[in-house]
């Protein structure tokens, strides 16, 4: 059978969650969200109070932390940390600013990458990240890269967090993104770029539903390959 991987990459408030898991309900892929594998390990690295500045601290912290994704009956991925479901607490912007940080060290990525690829070799996935197209899934089929105005994404994080009861200000989310965006794409381990052949959607003002649509065709032709 022929595998069949999307890899959606793109900043974070584009759209890529929420469009990639009603692509996967769609075309019948699994859904498999990175961000969520680099919040666990910013999260475990938040309680164990270590140094966020010092490398080599949370690379000491990686053989304590087992990881595992599972998903519950609607299809939502979850996230243990040592066995921990921890798939809310990762979504708090302290943890945003960490997964960004520990995302940054190449122990960390390599540590995930066999993680992420082994998942894809197994099922056709749609996997969303910074890097997917570009290291995790280089030979995906179909390589989107998803991107929109800061003060668009902004507006939709902080819209999400505000719906989870999370206290924040459009200007603090705004404040956190654009330092999220920066961290993100000047690193120099497997920086945000559209990979290679990537189609570039670019969503500012769109609706989510012109967005499901603009991606639904797309989809649906590379599936019928
Ligand atoms: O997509 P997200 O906002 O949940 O991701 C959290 C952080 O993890 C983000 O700031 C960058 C990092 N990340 C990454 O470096 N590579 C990925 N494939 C996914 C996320």
């Amino acid at each position: 059978m022929t595998r069949h991987n999307i890899a959606v990459d793109g900043p974070s408030g584009a759209g890529k969650s929420t469009l990639s898991k009603m692509l996967a309900r769609e075309f019948g892929l699994i859904y498999v969200d990175t961000g969520a594998m680099y919040r666990t390990i910013g999260l475990h690295a938040l309680r164990s109070g270590v140094n966020m500045e010092e490398d080599e601290a949370i690379v000491a912290l990686l053989p304590q932390i087992q990881i595992h994704m599972e998903y519950d009956t609607n299809g939502n991925q979850l996230m243990l940390l040592n066995r921990e479901n921890v798939s809310s607490e990762i979504r708090l912007p302290e943890v945003s600013m960490s997964a960004s940080r520990v995302s940054a060290i190449p122990q960390v990525r390599r540590y995930l990458l066999e993680m992420q690829q082994s998942i894809a070799r197994e099922s056709n996935v749609i996997m969303d990240g910074r890097d997917i197209g570009t290291v995790v899934l280089p030979d995906a089929g179909l390589k989107i890269f998803l991107s929109a105005d800061p003060e668009d994404r902004a507006r939709r994080r902080f819209e999400e967090l505000q719906q989870k009861g999370v206290s924040t200000s459009l200007d603090e989310v705004l404040k956190d993104m654009i330092q999220r965006d920066h961290n993100d794409s000047t690193r120099a381990a497997a920086p945000l770029r559209p990979a290679e052949g990537a189609v570039i959607l670019n969503t500012t003002g769109y609706t989510l539903e012109q967005s499901y649509l603009a991606l639904y065709e797309l989809v649906k032709r590379y599936m019928e390959d």
